[in-house]
């Protein structure tokens, strides 16, 4: 890799190379848009620009893989937690590939290299003395024989009342708890209430750490992070910091590694960015190159990409590990974006309201760019921004098509047909001409140094609006017009346009990676960097064009539509799962409870309803054991001649009542389906000895 590099900004040009984190996925699904949008197509943009302006860059991915809710969801499936990894280790990391994120290594939390890099730090900072150790009081499931992490318990919630509120929160008000805020807290793996047990944790002492990250941050970055970010920092440290546990009791993850600690792992938000040191190690043994000075070499610029709600975890817990295990550097800057919606609602894995990469990728083949174009123009990186697929469809069809394949393709075409596919003299300039080559000029620094300052979206811009001047610029001069009187000016219009198209190839590279390859096939030009779109003649005359191909496609109303009517489906589909979840399930019953029940089939023989009572019919059964009158509030669902001769079941043993001056005797049982909707318990049964009941 060359040492010489062109950035723009004067800060970076004290650093000799780069390290780049993207922040490591869960594998416990897929990735989506909002994963994308906040993280890896920024992320991508900037070490691609970085690998174009010449600078040594390390790109480092991977899944994060340990944490309780890849425990929840492997038990969920009946599959071990490492299967599950697996199976998403496998798709996030070929989706990214197919999608172009240009990682130097895609490693994962599960990998031996990592519980070793792990637990030697953890080590590391537990001979220097850094942890305090605290014995306290957990809740812990004498069945399940194991301490309960706060997802696992549920109970009452102190503030709503809510019956299902997890140990760490409440779904149905919002309200952060612990465990020990629920009101009659249930283990949900055995259903049954938890007792307290002592258990001992490390604590990193972060109250400790105050003083200087206050300095480092507060005083040292007030200028170059996001606002967002810096914002972020200084009210947790206003506030201050406290102790944080860094190991749990569960038996998924890095074990700690000290003796009598069976059955205790590190937390996943200590091991996990250490996977960004533990991927680097795994590519310096793929490739040969060192890892260290990209992580401890003070002439290395680190900077991870991360969404919002992992700040305090990347720019206060991980520089606090990493500052006292001593050797490493600290993150140079932590572009965090805010969130992507979709459609104005939030993106949400458990209610699937999503776009999901590798359907998109199945979906669009081929339209990578497409999606990287619409994602990078909404960036979220000031706040929230939203995800519309009419909004790529116009995008797609009325920027990247009808401007900048448009330029493209009008440039290209004409010269192959006036000049055979040769880059005519760039002479006879006018002044509008040397206007628009001044212009141009500006445009790989102006894009550039945004990129650099983390400013996406006017970066793209930027690129856009060179590919608006050159549309511009060929527009207003219609060589098309003007070849048969004066074929001159045609070869300087088209020379200045394919100069536009070649910087063009260069510059778009970050984002359209894609694009950029096709369109220097196209053009016949290749190994191109950034420094080299400066140049005011990149095609030199009689340069040979190559084949031409139009480089995007328009988007139909039908494409568009079947997307929307599927994110349509979920939303319908999601109402009536809440409309379910309305009535959760009561209390658990003992089965002696359960076995007091006289439960029978038995037949409709008559059914009326009952003046002055909307929602009750009188209905008459033959039980076999007798006939009876039994009053059931089904009025509004059936009518009384569409049940008679129906088949039912029927508990015998309810203790009577008057019901609107009838005596009832027994109940009809029915059951609300997953709408809600309320349908006859189904005597269909074929007995043992043959008989049917219909
Ligand atoms: O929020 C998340 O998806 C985490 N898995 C990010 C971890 S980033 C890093 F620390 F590994
Ligand atoms: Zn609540």
């Amino acid at each position: 890799m060359t040492q010489s590099f062109t950035v723009m900004s004067t800060k970076d040009t004290q650093f000799k190379r780069y390290t780049v984190t993207s922040a490591l996925p869960y594998a416990n699904g897929p990735i989506h848009i909002g994963h994308l949008a906040g993280v890896y197509v920024p992320a991508d943009i900037y070490v691609r620009y970085l690998r174009s302006a010449g600078a040594d860059v390390l790109f480092i991915g991977g899944s994060d893989e340990h944490g309780v809710p890849i425990t929840i969801k492997a038990r969920q499936q009946g599959i071990s937690p490492q299967q599950v990894v697996d199976t998403y280790h496998e798709l996030i990391k070929t989706s990214f590939e197919a999608f172009g994120i240009s990682f130097d290594i895609y490693s994962r939390t599960s990998a031996p290299i990592h519980h070793k890099t792990a637990s030697d730090f953890f080590r590391s900072l537990y001979e220097k003395g850094v942890f305090e150790e605290k014995t306290s009081n957990q809740y812990y499931d004498p069945e399940a024989r194991q301490f309960l992490a706060d997802r696992y318990i549920s109970g009452t919630c102190p503030h709503c009342g809510y019956e299902k509120a997890y140990g760490d929160q409440c779904e149905n008000c919002g309200t952060s708890l612990s465990p020990m805020d629920l009101i009659r807290p249930t283990s949900t793996l055995s259903g049954k209430a938890p007792i307290l047990k002592e258990t001992k944790h490390w604590y990193l002492p972060l109250n400790k750490d105050e003083s200087w990250l206050r300095q480092w941050i507060v005083v040292g970055h007030k200028d170059d992070w996001k606002t967002n970010v810096y914002g972020q920092c200084k009210s947790w440290i206003d506030n201050g910091l406290h102790p944080r546990a860094v190991t749990r009791d569960l038996d998924w993850g890095v074990k700690v590694p000290l003796e009598n600690t069976e059955g205790k792992v590190l937390y996943v938000w200590f091991d996990a960015p250490i996977g960004y040191i533990s991927a680097a190690r795994e590519w310096s043994e793929k490739t040969g190159n060192d890892w260290q000075p990209y992580w401890k070499s003070p002439d290395t610029k680190l900077v991870h990409f991360i969404g919002k709600d992992n700040i305090v975890f990347h720019c206060i817990i991980f520089p606090a590990m990493l500052k006292h295990e001593g050797s490493y550097i600290l993150p140079e800057n932590v572009p965090a974006n805010e969130f992507l919606n979709l459609e104005n609602d939030k993106i949400s894995t458990s209610r699937n309201w999503a776009v999901w990469l590798h359907e998109y990728l199945e979906e669009f083949p081929g339209k990578q760019d497409v999606l990287r174009y619409v994602l990078a123009a909404n960036t979220p990186e000031t706040k929230d921004s939203d995800f519309t697929w009419k909004d790529f469809q116009a995008r797609n069809n009325s920027e990247l098509l009808a401007i900048f394949g448009n330029f493209v393709n009008r440039s290209l075409v004409l010269t192959q047909k006036y000049f055979d596919g040769k880059v005519p003299a760039l002479d006879h300039l006018t002044e509008q001409d040397i206007k628009i080559l001044n212009l141009i000029e500006s445009f790989p620094e102006k894009i550039g140094h945004a990129i650099e300052n983390y400013y996406f979206r006017d970066a793209l811009n930027e690129l856009m609006n060179l590919a608006r001047a050159g549309n511009k610029y060929l527009t207003e001069n219609e060589p098309w017009k003007l070849f048969k009187e004066n074929p001159q000016r045609v070869e300087t219009i088209l020379a200045v346009s394919l100069q536009i198209v070649a910087k063009l190839s260069i510059l778009c590279e970050p984002f359209l990676p894609f694009t950029a390859s096709r369109l220097s096939d196209m053009i016949q030009l290749k190994g191109q960097c950034w420094p080299d779109a400066k140049k005011r003649v990149l095609l030199p005359e009689g340069h040979k064009l190559g084949e031409i191909d139009y480089l995007f496609e328009k988007i139909d109303d039908n494409l568009i539509e079947t997307q929307i009517q599927k994110l349509h489906a979920i939303k319908l589909a999601n109402k009536a799962q809440n409309q379910f979840q309305h009535n959760p399930q009561k209390d658990m019953i003992s089965y002696e409870d359960f076995a007091k029940l006289d439960i029978r089939t038995a037949t409709i023989l008559a059914a009326e309803a009952i003046p002055k009572a909307q929602k009750l019919l009188k209905l008459t059964l033959d039980t076999g054991l007798d006939q009876r009158t039994v009053v059931s509030g089904i009025a509004e669902q059936y009518r009384p001649e569409e049940i008679i001769g129906k088949k039912v079941v029927v508990l015998m043993n309810l203790e009577a009542r008057k019901l609107r001056g009838v005596e009832s005797k027994g109940m009809i049982l029915m059951a609300e389906d997953s709408n809600g909707k309320l349908g006859f318990v189904s005597a269909g049964n074929i007995f043992h000895d043959g008989s049917e009941v219909k």
